[in-house]
């Protein structure tokens, strides 16, 4: 498993390695050229990669001598994030010798200004091929931004050369040509250095102490630890991986100026700035930013700028993306000043999402493709040899185009029986047909419609159809509701999700359980099973977190292992005092939170499950009400993981937190155990995602739902209306559109869990899309026409794993599989 996990991890640590067209000719003649050739037969349009036209490769005129300068010039057309060149000899069945023993690169943006490439260590020559038929592929780090490439080759002594050439790479499709910026810092102690921030691979030019003209490690790819002495290159400077300044360098002007120009004019949707929050060295995402917009490059600057201000964040020490939304204004060059929160400010990469950019097509055979190329290269041909390898390739080719058109024609074949098989449950259950074509236009991203009970009233049509196909599947939870389906959706009263929604905040900011058929006013104190604790015996140490109507303390119960006696849960039953997690009501919170704090208090202390956080006495005999739980020593695994790295002979040597793969699959264990147990009892949990998940001194996990989460991760949460707040990242397509909570919707969160677990909390789910996108990708599930995104395989996954999380994510809710059947999927895994 673990070897599969790592050939997976490193096909994938780049998605950005398509071939970019040399081999194959989409990359026409025109576009290749050259500094010189020595016959016609060895000109540049030889120079293409597994290619045997004319004399078999590109030469340059000559002996090529250490001081000469020739090249091969590829124009890609467009701009072009590059990030691996293969380079072959001449071999021309077997009677060609020639090769380049090593090559430089020079690039120019624009085709006027040329630029040479440089490693992140300083060096430029790259190490070539050691005979004429074996390819050489070599990884470009940093990767290379450009429109034009020219491939130098270079030698120590007199010889000739020649070569043939593939690139590798994207599209550069965020269209970024330049950015500039205040030369970054050295950060010191009185005498000596700690850290240097500078923009080490920036290619534009430094004049006045401000960078201009060139791209550097902003745009590099590589996004800096949560600490920023550490660097992900080896052999790098501490700092390495950002670019940092400090406040009172700038003068007394608190802001850090920077400037971005694009290739063309576009429509901006947000700006995502990798920032470090390592608040501990003074070190914070910046407070706010406002950005100014050109529309030419010859104009003025629009006086409105758009302004956004952060929300600061002094508990979670990871470096995070901060999204900016740039709403959609027009642009080719924009100016933006982002504002200092603390002594240091330091960024790894800014990127920006305009208009309809794709990403992510046709990554996996591309990758596939080197791979092949790197296996195959490795055996020199000898001419008895060639037509076996080349029969050998060709059979291959042909299974894998037969493997790949069986595919095709079984995902056809299934989508008309899938079609037909819900038209047939339709019309048998006599539900309303799913023919309307409006729901096709139906986004939840105009304002009118964030609102589900305006969007319901608005378009039935997108209910129904919803409804119908819903209709064919059977939930196999009892609903909540006690309406039928057409009191929903068409008269005025409020659908029991709006009502719910907006109270999903729950009392102290958290979720409530979804429990059938609980009424308020039937709970009196009989219902609560957990004992009275005496209020003075606890003790007060310190606040872990505050909501809407409450708080969370940390505090000393005294006696409670005797309070409680036989059978207490607790681990030190002999300790006189213990530390708890007290939930507390605030004096002023409402009514209706107040039903809601009994109400939850009700259902947790029927929860008896070594998965699930146990209520140990409550205080509600009088005011303020209180809840105490056990107290989880190493906080939420969302934060436990996101400061680790998975174990390797590198963590070790440098004694940082690692967690190995068979930690994260007990891990995922553990949640599927307590989920089994919630779902055994019909409760829906409803937010169910690693901040939710506790873990104890033994690192046992906990499902919980504390308030506490909600103010340290508010980005996870989607606002509709500034009045709930939803989780959307985590919610299946029918709780988004339908308000519809079951536990088949818990199983798609306990996929995305699973998700964040194996990329180690590093990324919040889908980050590439913004709010708005998720939902609209949520439509896409809906419509299930192939056009919805997927979260991508994590690399440390093994594959039957995703496989599982993919089937938590099936639109069909009886397709997804039962919490039982995740549990004894993942339990075999542990024990390997
Ligand atoms: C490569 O770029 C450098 C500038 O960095 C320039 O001086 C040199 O002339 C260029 N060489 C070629 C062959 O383009
Ligand atoms: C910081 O690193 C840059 C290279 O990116 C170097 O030019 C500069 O001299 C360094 N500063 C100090 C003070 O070492
Ligand atoms: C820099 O930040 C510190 C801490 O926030 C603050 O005390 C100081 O006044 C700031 N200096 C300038 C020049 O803004
Ligand atoms: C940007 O959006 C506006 C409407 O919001 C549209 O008229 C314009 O054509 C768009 N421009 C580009 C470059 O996409």
């Amino acid at each position: 498993m673990l070897v599969a996990c790592f050939s997976v991890l490193s096909l994938s640590l780049s998605h950005c390695r398509y071939a970019l067209g040399m081999e194959d000719n989409r990359i026409k003649d025109e576009a290749i050229t050259a500094s010189s050739q020595w016959y016609e037969t060895t000109g540049p349009q030889y120079g293409r990669f597994n290619s045997e036209e004319g004399d078999g490769a590109w030469c340059p005129k000559g002996q090529l001598e250490p001081s000469d300068t020739q090249y091969l010039q590829v124009d890609l057309g467009r701009l072009t994030f590059l990030t691996v060149v293969g380079t072959q000899g001449r071999y021309a069945r077997n009677s060609g010798n020639e090769y380049a023993r090593a090559y430089r690169l020079n690039y120019s943006r624009d085709g006027v200004l040329w630029k040479s490439w440089r490693n992140r260590l300083g060096n430029a020559v790259i190490e070539g091929n050691k005979n004429a038929y074996q390819s050489v592929i070599n990884d470009i780090h940093p990767p290379i931004i450009t429109r034009y490439i020219r491939v130098i080759p270079v030698t120590k002594l007199s010889t000739t050369v020649c070569m043939r050439v593939e690139l590798y790479g994207c599209l550069w499709d965020e269209g970024l040509i330049s950015y500039s910026a205040p030369e970054g810092q050295l950060m010191q102690q009185p005498g000596h250095p700690i850290a240097n921030f500078s923009d080490s691979t920036y290619d534009g030019v430094n004049e006045r102490r401000r960078l201009s003209g060139g791209l550097g490690q902003l745009t590099d790819g590589v996004i800096g630890l949560d600490n920023f002495l550490q660097a992900r290159q080896y052999h790098v400077w501490r700092g390495y991986d950002y670019l940092g300044w400090r406040n009172d360098s700038l003068g007394t002007q608190g802001h850090v100026e920077m400037e971005f120009v694009f290739d063309r004019q576009r429509n901006f949707t947000s700006m995502k700035v990798h920032s470090n929050n390592m608040f501990s060295q003074g070190v914070k995402i910046f407070s706010s930013v406002s950005c100014w917009f050109k529309p030419r490059l010859i104009a003025a600057w629009e006086p409105e700028p758009v302004t956004f201000m952060t929300v600061l964040d002094d508990r979670n020490p990871s470096a995070r993306y901060v999204t900016v939304p740039l709403n959609r204004r027009t642009a080719k060059s924009l100016r933006c000043r982002f504002y200092f929160a603390d002594v240091w400010m330091m960024f790894s990469e800014v990127s920006f999402q305009s208009g309809n950019t794709h990403k992510h097509t046709h990554t996996f055979i591309s990758q596939q493709k080197i791979y092949l190329l790197i296996l195959f290269s490795s055996e020199p041909p000898d001419d008895g040899n060639t037509p076996i390898l080349i029969g050998c390739l060709v059979t291959i080719i042909l299974l894998l185009i037969i493997i790949i058109f069986l595919i095709l024609w079984c995902q056809c074949v299934c989508k008309v029986l899938e079609k037909v098989k819900t038209q047939t449950a339709d019309e048998t259950e006599g539900c309303p047909a799913n023919s309307d074509p409006h729901y096709e236009r139906v986004f939840l991203l105009d304002p009118q419609y964030q609102n589900p009970a305006v969007l319901r009233n608005k378009l039935p049509e997108l209910s129904q159809s919803a409804e119908a196909s819903a209709c064919g599947g059977g939930y196999a939870e009892p609903d909540v509701t006690q309406c039928t389906p057409h009191q929903c959706f068409h008269s005025n009263a409020p659908h029991y999700a709006e009502t719910d929604i907006v109270r999903l905040q729950g009392v102290t900011g958290s979720n409530m359980y979804a429990v059938p058929a609980l009424t308020v006013d039937s709970l009196t104190r009989k219902d609560i099973s957990a004992a009275e604790f005496p209020r003075q015996q606890l003790i007060f140490r310190e606040k872990l977190g505050e909501g809407q109507f409450g708080e969370v303390h940390l505090c000393e119960a005294e006696g409670l292992p005797e309070f409680l006696g036989e059978g207490s849960p607790l681990p030190d039953r002999d300790c006189l005092s213990v530390l708890v997690a007290v939930k507390q009501l605030r004096a002023d919170a409402t009514n209706q939170a107040r039903n809601d704090f009994l109400k939850e208090i009700k259902i947790m202390s029927r929860l008896n499950d070594p998965n699930i956080i146990r209520l140990l006495c409550v205080c509600v005999t009088s005011d303020p009400l209180c809840m105490v739980t056990e107290y989880m020593e190493n906080g939420d695994l969302n934060m436990f993981l996101s400061q680790r790295e998975i174990e390797s002979t590198l963590t070790h040597a440098n004694n940082i937190p690692s967690v190995s793969l068979s930690d994260l699959l007990h891990m995922s264990v553990q949640i599927a155990s307590g989920m089994k147990y919630l779902a055994s009892l019909n409760f829906v949990h409803r937010d169910l995602a690693t901040r939710n998940c506790l873990l104890d001194r033994r690192l046992t996990i906990k499902i919980a739902d504390f308030g506490m989460s909600r103010n340290l991760y508010s980005s996870d949460y989607y606002r509709i209306q500034g009045r709930a707040v939803l989780p959307i990242r985590w919610m299946a397509w029918e709780s988004i559109l339908l308000g519809k909570f079951t536990t088949a919707s818990d199983v798609w969160a306990f996929g995305v869990t699973l998700w964040e677990i194996f990329t180690l909390c590093k990324e919040q789910p889908y980050s590439l899309l913004s709010d708005e996108q998720v939902i609209e990708n949520t439509g896409e599930f809906f419509r299930n026409q192939g056009r919805q995104i997927f979260l991508y395989a994590p690399p440390l996954c093994p594959p039957s794993l995703f496989e599982l999380m993919m089937r938590c994510w099936r639109r069909d809710i009886p397709d997804r599989p039962t919490f039982e059947g995740l549990y004894q999927a993942l339990r075999p895994h542990v024990n390997q």
